[in-house]
């Protein structure tokens, strides 16, 4: 695999049953952590990275995604006219001036493997990197994305972000077999959701990967897997059949915030970490427990 990663696929077609009502019309990737809505720290980390061609897999109710990278016209003269210009620029630089967003259709949600082949006429013949946006991954120094980047970049090879999870939860990861320890190392199997007892280690698949291009043609010939969809596991365990992948142990805090409880844990250590809501969320949160 060479070549430099600048596409970053978000697939974001998915139907959010855990957030049910609130994503009958808010696409889970709208939801907000503190001030910005997930999917806009999915992008800031794959622009950190050097993306500059991100592809929104999206499907045909999710105009939400585009309308927030859209230009919004009468909110910008507003606030122009009012002196607002530090909400103005926030608002006029959800994306920087070298970077193009594409969207593109998933028709049906037919797996995630399905919506990261979507993609494939606008990434082509490149390695590129898939964000799911629902795993949001803090760290102090360089983003995981970069982190996944630079490793691919140097050795040749796809890169997994893993994360070790307790055995109980190997049912709701892809897990992976590694040859060796060590933060990064190759990978001789993965399989989607096993149980405890047939889980091959407890290293878990996180949303963060750098792929070869050579995925697609695997998963144009993926067959539905587990709960009927195309998974991006089957396409990867081909993929390794045949290439090297790297599963990159990666440095910072990931919150699961596909699920409730993930997205209140992020949201309380947001807020404690910005300076302007730190000691009133602390005070709530005391009060709160206090109360019990
Ligand atoms: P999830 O497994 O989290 O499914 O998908 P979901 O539909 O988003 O959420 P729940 O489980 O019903 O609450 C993982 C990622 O794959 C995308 C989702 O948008 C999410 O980013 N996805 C999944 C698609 O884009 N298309 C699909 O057909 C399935």
């Amino acid at each position: 695999m060479r070549g430099r990663v600048r596409c970053a696929v978000f697939p974001v077609a998915g139907l959010g049953t855990r957030f049910l009502p609130a994503t009958k019309t808010v696409p889970k990737e709208m939801l907000p952590v503190v001030d910005r809505p997930l999917i806009q720290y999915a992008v800031d980390e794959a622009i950190d990275a050097g993306c500059d061609t991100l592809v929104f897999v999206t499907n045909r109710y999710k105009h939400a995604v585009a309308d927030y990278f859209d230009k919004a016209y009468e909110l910008e003269q507003k606030l122009e006219r009012a002196g607002k210009s530090e909400l103005l620029a926030m608002i006029r630089d959800v994306l920087p001036r070298h970077v193009r967003a594409v969207f593109v259709t998933q028709a049906e949600a037919l797996g995630l493997g399905h919506a990261v082949l979507c993609a494939r006429p606008v990434v082509g013949e490149q390695p590129f990197a898939v964000l799911l946006p629902d795993d949001l991954i803090w760290n102090r120094g360089k983003g995981a994305t970069r982190q996944l980047v630079e490793l691919a970049e140097r050795e040749s090879a796809s890169v997994i972000a893993v994360q070790d999870v307790p055995i109980e939860q190997t049912r709701s990861y892809g897990i992976v077999a590694t040859r060796g320890g060590g933060t990064s190392s190759e990978i001789g199997a993965i399989v989607e959701k096993p149980k405890p007892e047939d889980a091959p280690s407890t290293l878990a698949v996180v949303g963060r990967y750098v792929l070869s291009p050579r995925i697609f043609e695997l998963l144009a010939h993926t067959r539905p897997g587990a709960g009927g969809e195309i998974q991006l596991t089957d396409g990867i365990a081909a993929l390794l059949a045949e290439d090297r992948v790297l599963a990159h142990r990666f440095e910072g805090r990931r919150f699961d915030c596909g699920s409730r409880i993930g997205l209140i844990e992020a949201t309380l250590r947001y807020a404690l970490e910005d300076p302007g809501l730190r000691e009133a969320a602390k005070a709530l949160m005391r009060e709160a427990l206090a109360e019990g």
